[in-house]
């Protein structure tokens, strides 16, 4: 054991609203320095372990630290060295993104002129300095991410929780978001981070943890989750129907697993362990069973994958039935 306590610690943690058990007997260290990511669908209880760590709500049972600190008996400590970038946007949206880091800092009791210089910053830092002077209202997700994040920095906090920093945001606004985070933690910054995109843990995470239903199901590196997952799917489409059991045959020699087919679209998708070392065999192999390729494709498992591999059933994620996060979303005035 290290003679250093783990920056963020989690023993047996449970939370029941009434009757829902939003987390059961939750364990889990994070060290000084380090990406932790909680990896879970809709509803697996993520944004309930966030809210205990930053203090906001108790847990029913068991004790969680931050930085030393107990989370329940020592609020205000906890308060003062964390960050916190939630779930639905803090800012204010008829404020300019200047106007609320200055609000911010004031909040934390910096001098007015400390506070100007704190926000300055934080633009130039998250590339806002051209919009900081207007309102939020106009911004697009990503700068609302990003001002999100900032604000949650103003204080310059030793340890940070991102939830779902980055669902909504097209592909581009999450790799600069992505490389934001790192550069915080080059700095020094702990980060837990959650996330329904396994692409999105392997990118930022070093360990992960998988939660399902308020329990952790599994724990690992990206790669041992991937492993678990099948590592990667080939999928090949083909021109005609009578070239879909050819493909078939062709894949089959590439994998352990049986190829699934999909008939409406003469789709034949296979798990393989290292699709990239195998891509120009099968193009070959294609060719030589005379199946004329429209499409074919590569791509690394996702959260579902890794839940159907776990669990046995498909993960929830996107667009929850129910609207919850909508529904809250709209009394923000
Ligand atoms: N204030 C509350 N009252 C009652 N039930 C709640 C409350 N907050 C959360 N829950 C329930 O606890 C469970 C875990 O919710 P939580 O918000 O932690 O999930 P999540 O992993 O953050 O989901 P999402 O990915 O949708 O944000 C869910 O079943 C949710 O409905
Ligand atoms: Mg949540």
């Amino acid at each position: 054991m290290n003679s250093q306590s783990p920056t963020i610690l989690v023993d047996n943690v449970s939370k029941n609203y009434g009757k829902i058990e939003a987390l059961k007997n939750v364990s889990l260290e994070v060290e000084q320095g380090a990406i932790f990511g909680m990896l879970g669908p809709n509803g697996a209880g993520k944004t309930t372990l966030v809210k205990i760590l930053s203090s906001l709500i108790k847990p029913t049972s068991g004790f969680a630290s931050v930085a030393g600190f107990d989370v329940v008996k020592q609020t205000r400590l906890v308060r003062t060295i964390i960050g916190l970038a939630g779930q639905s946007a803090a800012v204010d949206e008829n404020l300019t993104g200047r106007e609320n880091l200055h609000l911010v800092a004031r909040l934390y009791h910096m001098s007015r002129k400390e506070s100007r210089t704190r926000a300055g910053e934080l633009l130039e830092q998250f590339d806002l300095v051209e919009s900081g002077d207007r309102a939020v209202k106009t911004y697009s997700g990503g700068m609302r991410r990003r001002l999100d994040l900032g604000a949650s920095l103003v204080a310059r906090p030793q340890v940070l929780f991102l939830d779902e920093p980055t669902t909504g945001l097209d592909p581009r606004s999450r790799n600069d978001l992505w490389g934001v985070i790192r550069e915080l933690v080059r700095g020094g910054t702990t980060v837990l981070l959650t996330t329904q995109y396994l692409d999105e843990a392997d990118q930022l995470a070093d360990r992960i943890t998988v939660i399902d239903q308020g329990a952790i199901i599994a724990e690992g590196t990206a790669a041992e989750l991937k492993q678990r997952a099948g590592s990667e799917f080939i999928s090949v489409q083909s021109e005609q129907e009578d070239q879909v059991s050819r493909t078939v045959e062709v894949l089959r020699k590439f994998s352990t697993e049986e190829p699934t087919v999909s008939t409406h679209d003469r789709r034949v998708t296979v798990s393989v362990s290292d699709g990239s070392s195998l891509l120009t065999g099968i193009v070959r192999e294609l060719d030589a069973a005379a199946v004329a390729v429209t499409d074919l494709s590569m791509r690394q498992p996702t959260l579902d994958d890794v839940f159907l591999a776990l669990t046995g059933r498909r993960a929830e994620v996107a667009e929850d039935e129910e609207g919850e996060e909508a529904a809250r979303g709209d009394g923000d005035d």
